[in-house]
């Protein structure tokens, strides 16, 4: 996969080269992350990349003409060496996007090539929403310093989901969120630590009883934090006998 990032600071991309999943996939060429300095794209002699927003108000507007050529030249790259890049998302980070999710870090990982473009200061001139990008992303209902950050989370949460980046398929399977469900508790040594044991079914050795075990914690754990998230998961008719005595006893247990 090929990744172009637009931005105003491509040293803050540096950080993905330190060592981990990342370094890992960009060494076997899995990924190549190419940032682009949107400065680098003006033509007058200060670099300008912002101005007044139209109408007044407060903060400065980034200029539509840098962006725009720093797209289409990364595109006719892409074009050059991506014979096959298919449909080409041109992304821009922003807290006016659809909220990012692992579903649609998904729908990303299954792509040749993405363009993000960070916006920064009080936003983007329109015109490259309307006429630029084919999506906008938001990482959740806050506002951060700039779409950077944004970017930086949207590529680690795609990147592992490429084959081969993590060390086992397992991992990416049972993520919270990959099975629509938060994750079941994890254990490791010591089997007993200041006292608090360890579920002696996950000692057992019985691989169907710990299967049970975690899927039914799953179920318990997302009930109790986000239960929203079991509406949009496929749950057995056993599963869901499960989560309707589980709310049950919630109900129960808020009476008392
Ligand atoms: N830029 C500023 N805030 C953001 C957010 N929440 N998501 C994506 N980009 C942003």
């Amino acid at each position: 996969m090929r990744i172009d990032i637009l931005t105003l600071f491509p040293e803050m991309f540096q950080c993905l080269l330190v060592p981990g999943i990342f370094e890992r996939a960009i060494e076997r060429g899995m990924v190549r992350v190419n940032t682009h300095n949107i400065r680098d794209y003006t033509h007058d002699k200060h670099h300008v990349v912002d101005d007044y927003a139209y109408g007044g108000g407060a903060g400065m507007i980034l200029k539509p003409e840098p962006i725009f050529e720093a797209v289409e030249s990364i595109k006719s790259d892409i074009y050059k060496e991506e014979v096959n890049s298919g449909e080409l998302p041109v992304i821009l980070l922003t807290p006016q996007g659809r909220p990012f999710s692992q579903q649609i870090a998904l729908e990303l990982s299954r792509h040749a090539c993405l363009i993000l473009i960070c916006g920064r200061y009080e936003g983007v001139d329109e015109r490259v929403r309307q006429h630029l990008v084919t999506d906008e992303v938001s990482i959740g209902d806050y506002v951060i310093s700039g779409g950077e950050l944004a970017a930086m989370v949207l590529v680690d949460a795609v990147v592992r989901l490429l084959p081969g980046v993590l060390g086992s398929e397992d991992s990416v399977q049972n993520d919270s969120h990959t099975t629509g469900m938060l994750e079941y508790p994890q254990y490791t040594r010591p089997a007993e630590y200041r006292g608090w044991a360890v579920p002696e079914v996950l000692l057992s050795g019985n691989h169907a009883e710990i299967v049970k075990w975690r899927r039914e914690q799953a179920i318990w754990r997302t009930l109790e934090r986000r239960p929203e998230l079991l509406d949009k998961t496929e749950l057995s008719s056993e599963e869901k006998k499960l989560v309707d005595r589980l709310k049950n006893i919630r109900l129960g247990s808020a009476i008392k």
